[in-house]
């Protein structure tokens, strides 16, 4: 009986909690805040950027193409941003990642929000064959970057309250066959800034930082990558931007997209990872991948 009321009141909090957490986003807790979204001239970044824009947010925009990101911030102004900027840098030189953070608080005067999402262009699925200098450079894009540009931003965000959104995937959370590189860097991720959240907590600092854990979703990378490769459905970016800008905005620890697919399978990994292995079996075609 007292275990029957201990779930009935658990179950309580947790849809109080869902409400809760559910009502509390408005749009106005975006408008004014400076934000920095990196790899933003395709793909997710951009529509988080479009996200913060509609919302009145002033966006800064950085990845390597110039062209696109002229379109971006042109785009984010008609949005409804309160100011759209961007800056060509390239992330495998640490030192301009470096010179975004700092040209980031020139321009915006200081930094509320760093989402971090830029990824080295996606190869496919390959067997790995042991090409080292392609493990350092796609560790020193889709990682070190990230540290180094947490490390330039952290007074800023210190002195704005503001807080950090970073972009990682299943393939961080589950081994992932035929891009271990990849899935290394985002196990890598994973690791520092769920570590350096706890360390936060427990100095007391609030620097708050969101995780996005994401399954397939239907950027033109991804679909060139993965297309034909693997029998799941790609999920919409925009509504995928959406969720992860909310969460993140509501200083969430994590955002799970699209959470029905991602949810039950990290649960099958801790409790059936035979069963796991079995759906990657029918999920990946891998004659595809040779
Ligand atoms: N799409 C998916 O299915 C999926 C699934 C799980 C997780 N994710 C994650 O979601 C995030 C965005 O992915 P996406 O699908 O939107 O990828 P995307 O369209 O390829 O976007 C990648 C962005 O990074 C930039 N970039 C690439 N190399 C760079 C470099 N060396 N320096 C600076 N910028 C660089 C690209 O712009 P330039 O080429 O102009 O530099 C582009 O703006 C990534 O973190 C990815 O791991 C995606
Ligand atoms: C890295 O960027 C800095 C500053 O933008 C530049 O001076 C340096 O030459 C770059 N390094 C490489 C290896 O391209
Ligand atoms: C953060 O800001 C507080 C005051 O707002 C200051 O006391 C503290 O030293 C700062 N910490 C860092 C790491 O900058």
């Amino acid at each position: 009986m007292t275990a029957l009321k201990l779930f009935a009141s658990l179950l309580v909090g947790l849809c109080a909690y869902y409400f809760y957490s559910q009502e509390t986003f408005s749009e106005e807790m975006v408008r004014g805040k400076r934000v920095l979204v990196t790899g933003s001239s395709t793909g997710i970044g951009e529509q988080m950027a479009y996200e913060f824009a509609r919302m009145g947010a002033h966006v800064m925009v950085t990845a390597r193409t110039e062209k696109r990101l002229q379109e971006v911030v042109q785009k984010c102004l008609d949005l409804g941003a309160s100011s759209a900027w961007y800056v060509v840098a390239d992330m495998s030189n640490l030192t301009s990642a470096q010179q975004v953070v700092e040209e980031t608080k020139t321009v915006l005067g200081g930094l509320d929000l760093l989402v971090l999402n830029h990824v080295k262009v996606y190869t496919g699925l390959h067997p790995f064959q042991g090409d080292m200098e392609s493990v350092i450079s796609t560790m020193t894009v889709n990682f070190f970057s990230y540290v180094q540009l947490t490390v330039s931003a952290l007074s800023a965000l210190n002195e704005s309250r503001g807080s950090i959104i970073v972009i990682s995937s299943m393939s961080g959370r589950i081994p992932s066959p035929f891009s271990v590189v990849y899935s290394s860097t985002k196990f890598a991720l994973e690791g520092f800034y769920s570590g350096l959240r706890t360390e936060m907590y427990l100095q007391k600092i609030d620097l708050p930082i969101t995780v996005a854990v994401l399954g397939y979703i239907d950027t033109d990378a991804a679909l060139r990558a993965l297309g034909g490769k693997i029998a799941i459905k790609a999920s919409p970016k925009e509504d995928c931007a959406r969720e992860i800008v909310k969460g993140g905005v509501l200083r969430q620890r994590e955002v799970f997209y699209p959470y029905w697919v991602t949810k039950p399978v990290l649960l099958l990994r801790d409790w059936m990872p035979e069963v796991l292995e079995h759906m990657m079996d029918i999920s990946y075609k891998v004659e595809n991948t040779l």
